[in-house]
């Protein structure tokens, strides 16, 4: 059932009814346009009310059918709203809980509307790079006024039903529910008595003007350029808006319809709701149902309360779950728990947290030095020192005094999570937890799934990392797991750039341009270069036919370890984050090149953006190709959650995608015959060089 009609006296109500949020889909459409044809066909019928069934009046279109042919299928939104306005019999939108995009966009071809208080209502489509394209950039300015209405379209953010019924002169809401439980009898009260108005009013008969006119709009774009550097659609919303006040409805329209169109097409927007997608899609594991038993997690430890293990406990804290540290000495709790409250001071210092909220949160901490105190709690997440051994000590412990049931996570970075498994004889409730640094500030969380990491675990720390508000993309078991076994080869390429003639800040203001938030030797300065230095040096033995550039090894022989130390890559001033590009490094740089034999030569930041993009690419699909990742928009997710690759190119797999696998295998080939490069990298893994033969993609 997509949309229920029934009749109340003399009043029809349309109730839509697709859950979760009554999206405007086809099969909606028609069975709303049928309940409207038949409402004004039955003469016993005075007026119609809408209203949605369950959670939400509507949340709009239905975004898996958007650039499809049936987002324009008759009757398609615009048609359906038409046929509102058109009615003979007057149309009343019973709006509450949610009201977005194409739900409000319905509720403004309606001739009147009441809602609910607490209602959240949007024009959202600009978090898709999107304008609204069913009249809401025509239609809002006309009820809420110019600014109101171009703030709400350009930030795309909701606002509650109450606020906006408070604005003085407003029209968007002919009357205010007493409360949601009230509304549909107000609804039918209200219908009752426009039932016999005529003529019945529309929204796009109301004036619309800014009394600064164009000044104003000149004001607004300035503002909104500032903002929204990369991304098309918020400036089209400032034009758009403009439009209204200039155009009559119907050009006006016209205007909304071809920007809408036109950005539909740019790489922005498809970014955008790849992306959408994508968030939605990686919190589903393909062989664990949706309906999993969950384990209960009421309470969490935490081993070591180093960097990760305090910005790890913060994160449960925030989310109100009590937390239990662990540490080997007094002092390193003291430490530890010093640097959590420094953290939070600076939140309350900043405005950002309340200072009660602060103690609510530290009042939900505790710690201890012995391994029996933590024998209650539902999930234990180590993060101890990068050792096994270290590893090892402590999940013998763990499987001892643990209760049975209990989660056990490592937050390990490179290690085995079947090897840390077997430390225990419980490898079914052990699973890695992969936050990234700082922990309660980076949105991602890589969970790395063992050999034999049981389901309702899976499904636990899923809904988990979702409490702690953390975007959880499942991994396999591998080195580096997704993200950092891409970086890898990403970096590698960053030394070789070094060696064919590249400085590093060539190398990063190329890729920097490109839209990544730091090029890789400014994220190496930040990140520690001594962290990779020391699993080259792991590597050396492992994986000795690995090639690589030894200029990150010269470096660190230096002790330029990055900016903890005030130097690696670049100079760092104490206390400021300025990468300040180093002579001394720069001529390292050449005396190695010299070294080898090399003649240095000029580097096109294309051919930058390629090696290092591509880099990731490859080695993306070798780890789709292997399972380690189950789609190709959790590689994405990763990248762009917590690598800062640039949000408008919806991540590295997305953007091949938009380049074409074709094109992007033709370069591979062209940098295999570098005898600088890795020829045998370059190798496009089996599923890339198929994909790009039958012209396919990875998404
Ligand atoms: P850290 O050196 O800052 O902290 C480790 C803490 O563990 C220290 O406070 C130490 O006293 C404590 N510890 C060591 N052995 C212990 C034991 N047997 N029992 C109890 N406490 C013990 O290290 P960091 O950076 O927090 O790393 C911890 C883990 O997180 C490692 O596995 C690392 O690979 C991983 N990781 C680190 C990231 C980073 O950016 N620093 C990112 C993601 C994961």
């Amino acid at each position: 059932m997509t949309a229920d009609y029934k009749v109340h006296g003399d009043v029809a109500v349309i109730t839509l009814n697709n859950p979760p949020v009554n999206g405007l889909g086809l099969a909606t459409r028609l069975a709303f346009a049928a309940g409207l044809n038949q409402a004004n066909a039955d003469a016993a019928v005075k007026a119609i009310v809408i209203t949605g069934a369950g959670k939400a009046f509507s949340g709009g279109a239905d975004i898996k059918e958007f650039g499809s042919p049936k987002a324009v299928q008759e009757p398609n939104l615009l048609s359906l709203i038409l046929a509102c306005e058109n009615s003979s019999k007057p149309v009343v939108a019973a709006i509450h809980s949610v009201c977005m995009g194409g739900g409000l966009e319905l509720s403004l071809g309606c001739h009147y509307r009441i809602a609910a208080p607490g209602c959240s209502v949007a024009l959202p489509e600009v978090k898709l790079g999107l304008i609204p394209g069913a009249g809401g950039t025509q239609r809002l300015p006309r009820v809420l006024g110019v600014e109101v209405a171009l703030n709400m379209i350009v930030s795309g953010e909701p606002i509650k039903s109450e606020m906006l019924a408070m604005l003085p002169g407003q029209k968007l809401f002919d009357k205010m529910a007493a409360s949601t439980e009230t509304l549909m009898d107000e609804a039918f009260a209200l219908a009752r008595e426009k039932a016999d108005q005529r003529p019945l009013p529309l929204v796009r008969n109301l004036p619309c003007k800014h009394p600064l006119g164009d000044a104003y709009f000149q004001f607004a774009r300035n503002m909104v350029k500032g903002m929204s550097k990369n991304f098309p659609a918020p400036a089209k919303c400032v034009d758009a808006v403009e439009a209204a006040t200039k155009q009559k409805f119907d050009a006006g329209m016209v205007t909304e319809r071809e920007t809408f169109m036109a950005l539909m097409l740019t790489p922005e927007s498809k970014a955008l709701r790849h992306i959408f997608v994508a968030d939605r899609a990686a919190s589903k594991i393909p062989d664990v149902p949706a309906d999993t038993a969950q384990r209960v997690i009421k309470s969490v430890a935490v081993i070591g309360a180093g960097t990760m293990g305090g910005g790890i406990s913060m994160n449960f804290l925030n989310a109100g779950i009590p937390v239990k540290i662990l540490e080997m000495k007094q002092e390193a709790l003291d430490k530890g728990i010093g640097i959590m409250r420094k953290n939070y001071e600076s939140q309350v210092k900043k405005g950002k947290l309340k200072q009660d909220k602060y103690e609510q949160r530290m009042a939900l901490l505790s710690t201890t030095l012995s391994y029996d105190d933590l024998k209650d709690a539902d999930m234990v997440i180590e993060a101890v020192f990068e050792e096994m051994g270290v590893k090892e000590k402590v999940f013998k412990e763990l499987d001892r005094v643990m209760k049975p049931g209990a989660i056990l996570a490592s937050n390990t970075s490179t290690l085995d999570v079947n090897k840390i498994a077997s430390f225990t004889a419980r490898p079914q409730d052990v699973v890695g937890l992969h936050f990234f640094s700082p922990a309660n500030v980076m949105k991602l969380l890589e969970v790395v799934r063992g050999e034999k990491t049981a389901k309702d675990v899976m499904a636990t720390v899923m809904a988990v990392g979702k409490k702690i508000k953390k975007t959880s993309v499942v991994s396999g078991v591998c080195d580096g797991f997704i993200g950092n076994r891409m970086v890898e080869q990403y970096g590698r390429q960053g030394g070789f750039l070094l060696d064919e003639g590249c400085t590093p800040a060539q190398v990063d203001k190329a890729i920097e341009k490109f839209g990544f938030a730091m090029g890789p030797f400014r994220m190496g300065d930040l990140a520690g270069n001594d962290i990779g230095w020391a699993i080259r040096k792991r590597r050396s033995v492992e994986r000795a036919d690995m090639k690589y550039s030894k200029t990150a090894d010269l470096l660190c022989e230096k002790g330029r370890f990055g900016q903890k130390v005030g130097m690696g890559w670049y100079d760092y001033l104490a206390g400021k984050r300025d990468a300040v590009p180093n002579a001394e490094v720069v001529t390292m740089i050449e005396d190695y090149r010299a070294s080898k034999g090399i003649k240095p030569r000029k580097v096109s930041d294309e051919e930058i953006v390629q090696r290092l993009v591509f880099a990731l690419v490859n080695e993306g699909a070798r780890i789709l190709e292997e399972g380690i990742a189950s789609k190709a928009s959790d590689i994405d997710m990763v990248y762009l959650m917590g690598y800062g690759f640039p949000i408008y190119r919806g991540g590295p797999m997305n953007y091949a995608d938009q380049v074409g696998l074709f094109n992007v295998v033709q370069s591979m080939k062209k940098f295999a015959q570098n005898p600088l490069d890795d020829a045998k990298f370059w190798e496009p893994a089996p599923l890339l060089a198929k994909l790009a033969a039958e012209g396919k993609t990875f998404n």
